[in-house]
């Protein structure tokens, strides 16, 4: 692997199925960034990451099974993409020890997800402000810091929610550097745009914590279905309505060309009836999954497929951080006594 191109790297957790806003936000974007051969992209399933949130052993292997699908289906270049489990990479949790010693505990105190969890327990007058809030959930960044700087990651794509926990890395990375040496090259976050927030069925940010999420593969059924019980106003069919207040025009503009987006902002000053509108979004979106959803489900049937490029993939991965480690251990003191 030629280490003079620049690492991207981002962490999937493994809780979910894939939805649209997801494949809109994230997936798409990163599949093409996998294909631009002047960067060298580090993907991975973060499944360690996924037993913070969730314990049910059945959801975390059928989600990671069900996002590796996903991204592959989708076209990753996994030639260019190093594309692994977290998991199988041991020298992550190997890492997260040696750096949690440099890390302040004053640190972890002002993460946003554990303060979250923390006024939530205040809030319900409940007496101790910890309670029920595990040390994966306070560690957390410390686990994430450790995935971006065993790598040397400079860019990391994320969403907003993240960008706390990227400083937290340069913070990490930072005090690492001053007590042993220019290990850790300092991450930053690469931020999407705004305007790529898709809405989902209710209106609101398409996310699992809404519940209104449309699944990225849902059979053609059910994804028809699903867009049929998208929110829209009123209005009556023929009255002329605003594009730019309505979820179903919001998606389409996700997906489509810009002139198709005009044509349609046209057919919406005219009047579109509801009916319509969702009949041809539902096309449009499944005409451009169509072919990915086809090789999902046949992917589904071949979890061994899977599982090895996963293990191709995390073979990589540890060419670089194997001799990494051995260069961290060495700095902090652990080493063979003899040569
Ligand atoms: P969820 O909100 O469903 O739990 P995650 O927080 O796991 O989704 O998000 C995973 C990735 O997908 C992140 O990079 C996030 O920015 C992106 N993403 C999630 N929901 C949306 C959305 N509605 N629009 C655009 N991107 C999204
Ligand atoms: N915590 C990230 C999320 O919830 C996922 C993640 C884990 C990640 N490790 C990472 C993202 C390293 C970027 C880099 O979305």
């Amino acid at each position: 692997m030629k280490q003079d191109k620049e690492i991207v790297l981002t962490g999937i957790t493994t809780t979910g199925t894939p939805h649209l806003g997801n494949y809109v936000g994230a997936i798409r974007p990163a599949i093409e960034a996998s294909r631009d051969a002047r960067v060298q992209p580090f993907y991975f399933l973060a499944d360690y990451h996924a037993l913070i949130k969730c314990q049910e052993p059945e959801r975390i292997k059928q989600s990671t099974l069900e996002i590796a699908a996903t991204w592959l289906a989708l076209g990753l270049d996994t030639d260019n993409a190093v594309f692994y489990r977290q998991s199988d990479v041991p020298e992550i949790t190997e890492l997260t020890w040696i750096i949690s010693c440099v890390t302040a505990k004053g640190l972890m105190n002002r993460a946003h997800a554990y303060k979250a969890a923390v006024a939530e327990n205040q809030e319900k007058g409940e007496k101790d402000p910890d309670k029920g809030i595990t040390m994966g959930l306070y560690c957390y960044p410390i686990l994430m810091a450790a995935d971006i700087l065993l790598f040397k990651a400079r860019k990391i794509p994320v969403g907003k929610d993240q960008i706390q926990h990227i400083e937290m890395a340069r913070d990490i990375a930072a005090r690492f550097n001053h007590i042993y040496g220019e290990h850790f090259v300092l991450p930053e976050a690469v931020v999407q745009e705004e305007g790529a927030v898709l809405q989902g069925l209710d209106g609101r940010k398409m996310s699992k914590s809404y519940n209104n999420t449309i699944p990225l593969f849902l059979p053609e059924k059910k994804l028809r279905k699903m867009i049929m019980k998208i929110k829209t106003n009123s209005l009556p069919p023929e009255a002329p309505k605003d594009p730019e207040t309505c979820t179903l025009f919001s998606i389409f503009q996700a997906f489509a060309s810009n002139e198709e987006v005009e044509q349609l902002r046209q057919r919406y000053h005219q009047g579109i009836a509801w009916g319509e509108m969702k009949q041809y979004l539902f096309e449009y979106i499944n005409e451009h999954v169509k072919d990915a959803r086809a090789r999902y489900q046949e992917l589904l049937q071949h979890p061994e497929e899977i599982e090895h490029r996963l293990k191709q993939g995390a073979a990589r991965a540890r060419e670089v951080a194997a001799p990494f480690m051995v260069e961290i251990r060495e700095a902090v003191g652990i080493a063979p006594l003899t040569r």
